[in-house]
């Protein structure tokens, strides 16, 4: 093995691990998105051609590794205890008064005062600065490892950061929370909505179930984050304070809440949980209260613990975000795609200092699951500012009056029928000039992701489409100041103010075009892989479903959906008329050097250094495509082991055969 290429890959692996945490942990990069994936596949490529030079901890693994059959157990050294709770401010002053008697003193203590994270608690193991092992709280003695899930999370740190001002310990025990940010939750929900799958009641449960996923690869791709807030044991650092623990595992590169701060007495502990009470609902996650601790860690040992939470530290709950209501009736509403979706009316309640009236219900097979009925007692849950939900159905307090829920064989709105196709979840409302449907395509369309128009709001988007002044999103563009101003509650200024939206909004970029346009199952990251393949509209328009599928991460349900948008005439047309009355495109960021683009690969027989879908990736990742069969259009045959018929062909059509040592070549220099 060639000295410079291990050197090359050791620096390769240093920049991308200290640009990931500039990026994932810092919020704070350093370099564009696409210096990023250069350096990235400059290391993947290096590490296609020697396998050997990948190690565990290299940025390229965060990927997923080979499923596991069960998950090993491992004993914490140090138990995670859990904390005791307060529900309300006098206990928390009896906290005090507690830990103050204890220890003797009349002083006010010093406290570090955190966000209660809501999500699963894990531990993680570091040797010599490497990420050895990690794993679940489990009881609070023994946990899974689950190594290889964690590895994928982009927060948290393969190797620690070398700085001047701390020293990496030999053994480093973190502890911290995982979760899932509230916005990727619904995403999550969505999607697996979309795919019939039923949905995570809430963000910890989607976390839990993210970290308890036996294959790696999935846990990949579910949206984790994590926040560190204590250690286990620690050699060869010493400590003694929590705020200088929690600083130290910044500096070492680890997440750490912002919010957590210093407080010097009680009383302000108790002015910081009102502060986080009033704005909990702002923060990007879920908590669930504060969790205040004794900042000293010589009076921390003193303190010690009871039998399964310490003597110094509490945990200062928020009001609950569940509660009982009645569920008066059950109405359908009729989404972008025509999908029929049951919400609930409920007799209004205060939920955590929040109104609610309606809650979603997701799909008829949730209702049936669940067994909800008309007039049922119901527990409902909200969470941050995710729509609420029904949680279940509060059996003991049925009269018998209740009333079992049909899902309409009509669309409520338009009368026309209603189909379920095979393998879905949802009813459909057949008729894509639905009113309902028209109006949330224009209301998707105008969102901040697409075209983001300001003041094209949902009164405004009812009335447009009643008014029949607009039959598709197309006619947004050729509203004119004189047409808006003409309706209801609309002013001279604020019809200016919306054309002037309209006009701004026409340079779009290609990505949140396609977006945009509202395709099934093609969502914002969707779009932006499409437009980065594709570069131009016009090009996504005579995709065809092989060239849909020979991308990474569009699978046949995307392909077919894609292609039987572009191929209905009707939004041809729609688009068409969008480019006449003057969108355009923004040029995007610098597009991803892509060696192998436009070059269609074969792959046949077997490779010595990687697997037939490993080589796929790495060719994709590069901006190859891969065809499973030979013609003309092919540009190399990859000739492994054994090969089959395709070698032949090749030979026939006189297609270029790579054998591996060409194949790798290429990858890194071409
Ligand atoms: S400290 C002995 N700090 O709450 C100290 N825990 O009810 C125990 N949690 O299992 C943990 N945010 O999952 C601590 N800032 C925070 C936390 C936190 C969330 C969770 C953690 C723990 C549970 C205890």
């Amino acid at each position: 093995m060639n000295e410079d290429l291990k050197k090359k890959a050791a620096e390769l692996r240093q920049a991308l691990h200290r640009h990931n945490y500039l990026y994932y942990v810092l919020d704070e990069p350093e370099v564009s998105d696409a210096e990023y994936d250069r350096l990235m596949q400059e290391l993947i490529a290096l590490e296609a051609a020697y396998p050997e030079l990948v190690e565990p901890d290299s940025p390229t693994q965060r990927v997923g590794a080979l499923p596991l059959k069960k998950f090993e157990t491992v004993r914490h050294t140090i138990p995670m205890l859990s904390l005791e709770n307060a529900f309300d401010e006098e206990k928390v002053l009896a906290f005090d008064q507690r830990v103050m008697r204890f220890l003797k003193t009349d002083l006010p203590l010093l406290y570090t005062a955190e966000p209660k994270m809501d999500g699963v608690a894990v531990e993680l193991v570091y040797e010599n600065g490497r990420l050895v092992e990690a794993s679940t709280r489990g009881d609070g003695y023994t946990g899974e490892l689950i190594t290889q899930n964690i590895r994928t999370i982009k927060t948290v740190p393969l190797i620690l950061l070398h700085t001047a001002s701390v020293t990496v310990p030999s053994r480093l025990e973190v502890r911290g929370e995982v979760f899932i940010p509230i916005e990727a939750f619904k995403q999550l929900n969505k999607q697996r909505l979309d795919k019939s799958e039923s949905p995570f009641a809430n963000p910890r449960n989607a976390a839990a179930g993210s970290l308890r996923q036996l294959d790696s690869r999935i846990t990949a791709k579910r949206p984790l984050d994590i926040f560190c807030y204590g250690v286990g044991v620690v050699t060869g650092l010493e400590f003694t304070s929590h705020w200088k623990i929690l600083q130290t595992l910044k500096a070492l590169g680890f997440r750490v809440n912002p919010d957590i701060k210093p407080r010097a007495s009680i009383e302000e502990v108790l002015v910081y949980y009102r502060d986080l009470v009033g704005r909990r609902h702002e923060f990007p996650y879920e908590l669930d209260g504060v969790v205040i601790k004794v900042d000293d860690l010589g009076l921390q040992r003193r303190l010690g613990e009871k039998s399964r939470s310490p003597r110094w530290a509490l945990a200062h709950k928020f009001p609950a975000t569940q509660e009982t209501t009645v569920m008066l009736k059950i109405d359908v509403q009729v989404g972008r795609t025509g999908a029929l979706t049951p919400v609930a009316h409920l007799e209004p309640v205060s939920v955590g200092g929040v109104t609610v009236s309606r809650a979603t219900l997701h799909n008829e097979d949730e209702i049936k699951k669940k067994d909800i009925r008309v007039g049922d007692a119901v527990l409902i849950q909200r969470a941050g500012d995710v729509i609420p939900e029904v949680v279940k159905v509060i059996i003991t307090r049925r009269t018998g009056a209740e009333q079992i829920f049909q899902m309409p064989s009509v669309c409520p709105v338009c009368g026309s029928k209603v189909v379920r196709l095979q393998g879905e979840a949802v009813r459909r409302c057949v008729n894509a000039n639905c009113p309902a449907q028209v109006k949330e395509r224009i209301k998707h369309f105008a969102s901040k992701g697409a075209f983001d128009i300001d003041g094209l709001g949902d009164k405004l988007v009812s009335q447009l489409v009643d008014e029949g002044l607009s039959k598709s999103y197309a006619d947004i563009f050729t509203l004119d100041k004189a047409t808006i101003a003409g309706l209801e509650r609309m002013g001279e200024k604020s019809a200016q103010n919306l054309v002037d939206a309209i006009t701004k909004s026409k340079q779009v970029t290609v990505a949140r075009f396609i977006y945009a346009l509202g395709i099934r199952h093609v969502g914002e990251h969707i779009a932006h892989v499409l437009a980065r393949r594709f570069k131009t509209l016009r090009a996504l328009m005579s995709a065809t479903v092989d060239d849909l599928m020979g991308i990474d991460e569009i699978g046949p349900q995307v392909s077919e959906s894609v292609v039987a948008f572009i191929d209905n005439r009707e939004n041809q047309r729609n688009i068409e008329r969008m480019l006449k009355a003057g969108v355009t495109f923004e040029t995007e960021e610098a597009p991803i050097t892509e060696p192998l683009a436009g070059k269609t690969f074969v792959l046949t027989g077997a490779l010595d250094s990687m697997t037939r879908s490993q080589a796929k990736r790495r060719i994709e990742a590069l901006g190859g495509k891969v065809s499973s069969s030979v013609s003309r259009r092919t540009t190399y045959v990859v000739a492994g082991k054994d090969p089959g018929s395709k070698l032949g062909k090749a030979k026939e059509v006189g297609v270029r055969v790579l054998d591996e040592k060409e194949f790798i070549g290429l990858m890194i220099y071409d």
